[in-house]
Parts: C-alpha cells; sequence; structure tokens
C-alpha cells in the first residue's frame, strides 16, 4: 500500500512492538546480534541495525528512492557520498556559494586523493555545462542555496549530467522531503544534514543519503569501512521526529512567506531574498520544483540606517544560532558567521553585504515574530 507523506512520516518503516504490543518502535539499543539466527549480520557499522533500518524506510520512502542510509551527521553522509563516486585522477563540479562545511572538506581533502573539483560560476545549466571536462563524472548541487536563496533547474541539471554520462547529488536540506523530492527530476542521490529540518528540534546530529540500489551499495562499500553510522538512540529519536516533519514545515513554510512579505514592506529593508517570493527572479524554477511551499528559510538586507549588532541584541524571542530547521526561529548574520573568513570585497562579490541577515523560521506564531523583528529593526535604526 503507498500511502500519501503525512501518512508516511508518521507509519513508514515503523517497527512493531511484538512483546507489548506498544505504539511506537521500541528502541533496540544492542550492539551485538546472534550471528546463526539472522539473514545478515547486525552491527550498526554495518548501517543494518533495527532502529537504522526502520529509519531508513521511512526517509526513503519520502524522498521517492529505493533506500537510504543514516548517518552520525551531515558531513559524513556528504563526505561518504563523495569520495565512494570519486576516485584519484576523476573530475566533480560544485555550484559557487556551497555550504561552508562542504566546501572546506572538498578544498581540504580532495587534493590529498588526486581528486580534480570546480566551481560553477553561475547556477544556471550552462554555467555548470562550461565546467565540464573530458574527466568529469559528477555534479553536486545544493538549492535553494544558501544564503541568497537562489534556485536551480533540477531537470535541466540532471539531463545534463545524463547526456555527459555524470552522477548527480543534491543536498536537500533547506528543502526537505516536505518541499522538494529531487529523485523525481531524475537526480542520483540526495543528501541530508539531518540535524536541520528532519530532526527539527535543534538535538539530534545526523546526516542522510537517499539513492537507487546501485549508488546505496557503492556507498555502502565505502561508509562500512569508514564508519560514521548513526548511534540508535538518535536513529529512534529521529524517527520520532519525523513524524512532525510535514506539519513542522507546512507551518514553517507558511511563517517565512508571512515574514517576507512583512519584511518587503519595512522601509528599513532594501531586499528580500526568498523563492516564494513572485519578485525573486529564480520563481517560477522554484514553483514548478517545488511542491509543498518554498521553505522556512530566508535572508534580507537592512539599509545602511541600522546598525546589525544592536538589531542583534535587541532581539527577545528569535535566537541567534548558527544552525537552522528547528521549531524555534533562529538567525545568523553571515558577516560574522558562515562568510567571516572573507574579506569585504570578496562577500560583496558574491553578494553578501555587511547588512544581510539570514532567517531561519520556526513554528511560533507569525505576529510574535513581526513583532520581534519590527522592535529589533526601531531599536537599531539611527532614527531611534
Ligand atoms: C546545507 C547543509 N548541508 C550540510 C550540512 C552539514 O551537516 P552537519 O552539520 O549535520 O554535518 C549543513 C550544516 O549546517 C548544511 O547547512
Amino acid at each position: 500500500m503507498v500511502y500519501k507523506n503525512k501518512t508516511s512520516c508518521v507509519h513508514a518503516g515503523e517497527l512493531k512492538d511484538l512483546e507489548y504490543n506498544g505504539a511506537v518502535s521500541p528502541l533496540y539499543m544492542s550492539t551485538s546480534y546472534a550471528f546463526d539466527k539472522v539473514k545478515s549480520n547486525l552491527y550498526p557499522r554495518y548501517f543494518n541495525t533495527p532502529n537504522q533500518t526502520a529509519l531508513g524506510k521511512k526517509i526513503s520512502i519520502l524522498e521517492k528512492g529505493e533506500k537510504a542510509l543514516i548517518f552520525s551527521s551531515g558531513m559524513a553522509a556528504i563526505s561518504s557520498s563523495l569520495f565512494s563516486n570519486l576516485e584519484s585522477g576523476s573530475h566533480v563540479i560544485f555550484q559557487n556559494d556551497l555550504y561552508g562545511g562542504t566546501s572546506n572538506f572538498i578544498k581540504k581533502q580532495f587534493p590529498k586523493y588526486g581528486i580534480e573539483f570546480s566551481f560553477s560560476k553561475g547556477l544556471g545549466v550552462s554555467d555548470f555545462e562550461k565546467e565540464i571536462k573530458q574527466n568529469t563524472v559528477g555534479i553536486y548541487i545544493e538549492t535553494p542555496s544558501n544564503p541568497l536563496f537562489k534556485i536551480i533547474n533540477l531537470k535541466e541539471v540532471s539531463k545534463l549530467a545524463k547526456d555527459r554520462e555524470c552522477w548527480t547529488i543534491v543536498d536537500n536540506t533547506f528543502a526537505s522531503p516536505v518541499n522538494q523530492n529531487p529523485i523525481s527530476f531524475g537526480i542520483d542521490m540526495v543528501v541530508h544534514s539531518a540535524t536541520k529540518y528532519l530532526g527539527g528540534h535543534s538535538d539530534i546530529s545526523a546526516g542522510v543519503v537517499v539513492s537507487n540500489n546501485f549508488f546505496i551499495e557503492k556507498i555502502y562499500d565505502h561508509a562500512k569501512n569508514f564508519g560514521g553510522n548513526i548511534s540508535e538512540y538518535s536513529s529512534w529519536l529521529l524517527e520520532r521526529s519525523i513524524k512532525t516533519l510535514f506539519l513542522r514545515v507546512e507551518a514553517q513554510n507558511r511563517n517565512a512567506m508571512n515574514l517576507a512579505k512583512f519584511l518587503q514592506k519595512n522601509k528599513y529593508v532594501s531586499s528580500v531574498h526568498y523563492p516564494g517570493l513572485e519578485s525573486h527572479p529564480d520563481y517560477l524554477i522554484a514553483k514548478n520544483q517545488m511542491h509543498g511551499g518554498f521553505g522556512g528559510m530566508l535572508s534580507f538586507e537592512m539599509n545602511q540606517s541600522i546598525n546589525t549588532s544592536k538589531f542583534l541584541e535587541s532581539l527577545k524571542l528569535i535566537k541567534p544560532s548558527t544552525s537552522l530547521g528547528g521549531v524555534e526561529s533562529t538567525l545568523v548574520i553571515p558577516k560574522f558567521t558562515s562568510h567571516a573568513l572573507l574579506s569585504k570585497k570578496e562577500r560583496l562579490n558574491q553578494g553578501i553585504s555587511d547588512n544581510l541577515i539570514r532567517l531561519s523560521v520556526g513554528i511560533e506564531d507569525p505576529g510574535d515574530l513581526k513583532l520581534d523583528l519590527q522592535n529589533s529593526i526601531n531599536t537599531a535604526s539611527n532614527e531611534s
């Protein structure tokens, strides 16, 4: 029976409690299992214990893949997916404004193994095509991008890659499976920092890769040697969290749209970056490939009359936090965090001004969130 996504969030993959008939999946903490009465050797680092398997089934159904492997962090999932599909001499293309951790990983690790990489100059399909070389084997993207929420056309990139016999990986962390299923557009592998929306409560570190059996087998072959599997308790907790994924993300979509429209009208705000706004340059692509909503992430620029440090200090409800995707609203100022190592000129070249604020919108009452933003903007303005 194929259920709708909301039902799958609650029930897909769940383990039956055959002993007590409890309502939720039992937690199996064992790291040691009998070898003579089972089809395969169960062991945490083999990614096949009961809670890992239950969670993998749920996530692969939500992401429309055949199978999922669950890791201890997003970076463990990302590094395993990349390393298992690359070898010395191969070349892979990344988009230019990549999540800092992934960018740092490839710049630090790939040269040691003789793996070549390049960054696209823009996010259009032709920008990726221009980077293709004879030894290119894959294309890795994130959409919506961070922190300006630009959109990459999944269908076009997947077609380009297939025509050139390359694989594709999409980091779907920001959209979550509620809003976007890259595999439905022909993308080969989807990765997540499940530390964000899938976990949703800022208390679980986890990562996910979803794909078809061919790629999962390749990644598994690598991962069982490198480790990086999720713990049993985190698996169980993440399965519990995903039961409310749809409810949470739908509320976050609504709140983000509401705040984006509100900020657009604010005289101290010079621009708002949210793919759900019709004024967003990639709105039509987003509308076409994001089905549930446009996500809970947005960024905005305040004009020069606003003192960003004062704005930050004045917030009462929205917390400054480097992470995202939780039920609580948080924000970062890229100048102080993800892009602090760049010079002002380098930041401006990437379109990141000193007054850019990235907001991860939670599930609170939108009126309270607006009030918090408005009060802090007023306090931080030169006119106050
Ligand atoms: C888009 C994206 N991908 C991957 C990661 C890495 O995930 P983790 O911190 O769980 O390793 C992050 C973390 O912030 C992220 O924002």
